[in-house]
């Protein structure tokens, strides 16, 4: 690690630090952006290195892995988690439509159970209700989903008609809190007994896998609970975009199915397939150079360093205060995101690091505060403490010239 950072930050920076940096470091962005055509031109050497030779057609639905390159990956992945079979959606809004469609038709019911930051609630328009006629029952809690909170809403008013409970782990929002492993048992079971699917919502399952591993879990052990698992490959892997959907074969075939009738099995497949494989292999399944242990190693010592300096910690605090991963959010307080976002642009015309490229909206009810989603993946995770010190050192300070 340290032969790399030092490969990083030779020469761009002057140890006497009276020399201009040679380039703005950038705190926040952890996927590499390279341009389309490098992009392109790694995602080629995959193609070569994996053996991914075929060309889809419309999803592939009949052809098998030895002739499919995009039906081999399904089943490579699908054989991580400890599955039959998996399915390949060009995204996780069209994934777990297909899975919440499906169990509203085998259960005959049309609501589902989630928490009040669900993706399907927050940021897609509530296309379960327009276009699938689905009904979300809404958990509304600031905490991750427990069973409680669960079971509690299957008994409650309009309980009969929910068909599906849908969780997210981690819960993004709410800076990547998880469920607990017991009370994701307890849940499972629960569903199980009372015939209503239980659907993961696993957009950060990578990022999130070291929290479950520590307790002995594996991927597949997880993905065992449920009926349903979506997973991610643009975030933590950095893919170009791509989801998968795990279930049962029969859940499978039928998704199948539900993607052509989305649209979702478009003609040729292949230049994101194998953009997906690139990140699985360099981030999951290949010895990856950083794992996610690592990530959230390092992740927890900057909230540690950053929580521990007195000129910092007046103003900024993370959520949780312990990241659960290499996912945390950061708080700071202030009057505007606009007093904020100067601040930041001080930052990097003086000191050429950004702190941050985008806050989110603020939160209703927290006025006082502004906030964004720190991600540690390989492309922030060897840069010094001291960088990071100096970052927000000097954002705090000229925020606070600001303010007065
Ligand atoms: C928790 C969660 N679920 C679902 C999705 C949808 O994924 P996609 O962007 O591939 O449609 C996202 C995307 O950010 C997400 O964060």
């Amino acid at each position: 690690v340290e032969e790399t950072r030092s490969k990083i930050y030779k020469n761009l920076i002057s140890p006497d630090k009276k020399e201009p940096y040679q380039k703005m470091i950038n705190l926040h962005t952890y996927n590499k952006c390279l341009s389309p055509s490098l992009t392109l031109a790694s995602v080629a050497q995959t193609c070569e290195e994996v053996g991914f030779d075929s060309i889809d057609s419309y999803g592939d639905f009949k052809v098998s892995c030895d002739v499919s390159s995009l039906r081999n990956f399904e089943g490579i992945v699908a054989k991580k988690f400890g599955v039959k079979d998996s399915l390949f959606v060009v995204s996780g809004v069209m994934a777990q439509n297909i899975a919440l469609k499906q169990y509203a038709v085998e259960k005959k019911k049309q609501r589902f159970l989630c928490h009040k930051t669900s993706h399907l609630l927050l940021h897609e328009h509530n296309a379960f209700d327009h276009l699938l006629n689905l009904e979300a029952v809404v958990i509304d809690t600031d905490e991750a989903m427990s069973f409680e909170d669960v079971s509690k809403a299957l008994e409650g008013p309009g309980a009969d008609e929910i068909g599906t409970v849908i969780i997210e782990v981690p819960q993004r929002e709410i800076g990547s809190r998880v469920t607990s492993w017991d009370d994701l048992e307890k849940m499972s079971d629960l569903c199980k007994s009372k015939n209503i699917a239980f659907h993961l919502d696993g957009a950060r399952i990578w990022e999130i896998s070291p929290h479950f591993e520590d307790e002995g879990k594996s991927y597949a052990d997880l993905v065992a609970l449920f009926d349903s698992t979506y997973v991610s490959f643009y975030k933590g892997l950095g893919g170009i975009t791509g989801a998968m959907l795990f279930g049962t074969e029969t859940f499978i075939a039928a998704s199948r199915i539900w993607l052509r009738r989305f649209g979702g099995n478009v003609f040729s497949l292949y230049p994101l397939v194998a953009s997906c494989w690139e990140g699985f292999n360099k981030n999951v399944a290949c010895n990856p150079t950083i794992s996610f242990f690592q990530k959230r190693a390092r992740m927890r010592e900057i909230v540690e360093l950053l929580s521990g300096d007195d000129q910092v910690n007046k103003v900024v605090t993370f959520d949780p205060p312990r990241p659960t991963c290499c996912i945390t959010h950061v708080y700071i307080k202030c009057e505007s995101n606009g007093d904020l976002e100067a601040a930041n642009e001080f930052v990097k015309k003086t000191e050429q690091i950004t702190v941050f490229n985008n806050l989110r909206p603020r939160k209703p009810g927290n006025s006082a505060q502004s906030y964004w989603e720190w991600n540690l993946g390989n492309e922030n995770y060897h840069i010094r403490d001291e960088i990071i010190l100096r970052g927000f050192r000097s954002l705090v300070s000229n925020l606070a010239k600001r303010q007065k």
